[in-house]
């Protein structure tokens, strides 16, 4: 089986590459990336090293030979949160959108037989005290969400019983990676209780913010980049995440706080309210892939955080405007004039 990943060399893809090849070491398994973050590494090693190939070059000039042969596309390159679509809307909406658009139906003429998109909880956004099913209405907040939603609607209309699409919608993801992200919240709290003493809540601690494991994450992707007709029919969209682990942001906090006796939590109660709050149901994932339904627990995602960290001396209290920062990184290179504006390199 041959597995394309694009947008491998972010904060998930790495992950999800060691995931793939330790199931299956015969799987051949190629990256695609522009490498915004190439030089984020927070391992002590290449991670890209584990793949049978490694392509650069821009999704949204993708070379539509390099699919032949291919049974399977995992797209995962994305301006990968709100604060980025804020600032970049127009390539938000070129990258996440119609780049993965115009590739899913490049790579549905090469004959690829599984197109998995990486779409995301938020397009629920605002979405009330109950937990939202894949059939809710949903509430798009951000030109990030939006880029999702209009994404999933665009595939829906290519798929067929030889192309199955599938979009995991994927909680807020957490836990160790060599391309550490620290602008995740739990990552965050982590983050911040070691290297400052105080977990600082941006917000009243109330929204809802279900979480996953990206280790979790990755066995997703991979039952998606696999999964037979029956699991799910042409076109799937599921809620991709744990019922266990619809947090609100304060919970979060608290169990960080276990681990981290002497810190303090600090709540912003002059903050406007949060709007982007949602509980999630995981059910459907449950029914349709039993075994990859997540496993791993909240404490074991912090431990694992804390010694990664650790591990790395981390210990830099001015994190949030360090290169562990998606946002950070893309500003620094356009100041340093190595990305135009449109976030192509120069
Ligand atoms: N991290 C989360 O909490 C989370 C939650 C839900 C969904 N997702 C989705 O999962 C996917 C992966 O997330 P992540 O955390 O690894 O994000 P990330 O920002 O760490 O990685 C995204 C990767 O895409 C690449 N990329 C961006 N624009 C590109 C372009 N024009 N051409 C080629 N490559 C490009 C970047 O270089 C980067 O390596 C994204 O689609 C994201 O929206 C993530």
């Amino acid at each position: 089986m041959k597995t394309l990943i694009v947008g491998n060399a972010g904060y998930v893809g790495p992950v999800l590459s060691n995931f793939l090849k330790h199931q299956n070491p015969e799987r051949f398994v190629a990256g695609f990336d522009t490498a915004y973050y190439a030089h984020s590494l927070t391992a002590d090693h290449q991670p890209e090293r584990v793949l049978n190939m490694q392509h650069f070059g821009d999704v949204r000039d993708f070379p539509v030979d390099l699919l032949n042969g291919f049974d399977a596309i995992i797209y995962l390159a994305a301006i990968s949160n709100d604060p980025m679509g804020k600032l970049f809307e127009d390539q938000t909406r070129d990258i996440n959108q119609l780049a993965a658009t115009k590739l899913a139906r490049a790579a549905k003429n090469a004959g690829v037989s599984h197109f998995v998109f990486a779409s995301s909880c938020s397009v629920y956004g605002c979405a009330g005290e109950y937990p939202r099913i894949e059939t809710s209405d949903l509430n798009p907040l951000t030109a990030y969400a939006h880029s999702k939603v209009n994404t999933e609607n665009e595939l829906l209309k290519i798929a067929d019983k030889n192309f199955l699409v599938t979009c995991p919608r994927f909680a807020t993801a957490c836990g160790f990676s060599p391309r550490l992200r620290l602008d995740l919240v739990l990552n965050d709290f982590v983050a911040s209780a070691m290297s400052t003493g105080t977990i600082e809540i941006l917000s009243d601690g109330t929204p809802y913010r279900p979480l996953i494991h990206v280790q979790d994450m990755s066995r997703v992707l991979d039952w998606a980049s696999k999964r037979s007709l029956e699991a799910g029919g042409e076109f799937l969209v599921v809620n991709s995440g744990s019922q266990n682990w619809n947090f609100q942001v304060l919970e979060l906090a608290q169990a960080v706080q276990r681990h981290f006796p002497n810190v303090e939590i600090s709540i912003n109660r002059d903050a406007a309210p949060d709007k982007r709050s949602y509980q999630v149901d995981f059910s459907l994932l449950k029914r349709l892939a039993g075994d990859v339904y997540p496993r791993v627990t909240l404490d074991e995602a912090i431990i694992e955080l804390k010694r990664g960290l650790t591990h790395m001396k981390f210990s830099d209290n001015q994190f949030r405007q360090s290169d562990l920062i998606r946002l950070h990184v893309l500003q620094g290179h356009i100041a340093s004039e190595r990305l135009d504006r449109n976030l192509y390199w120069k």
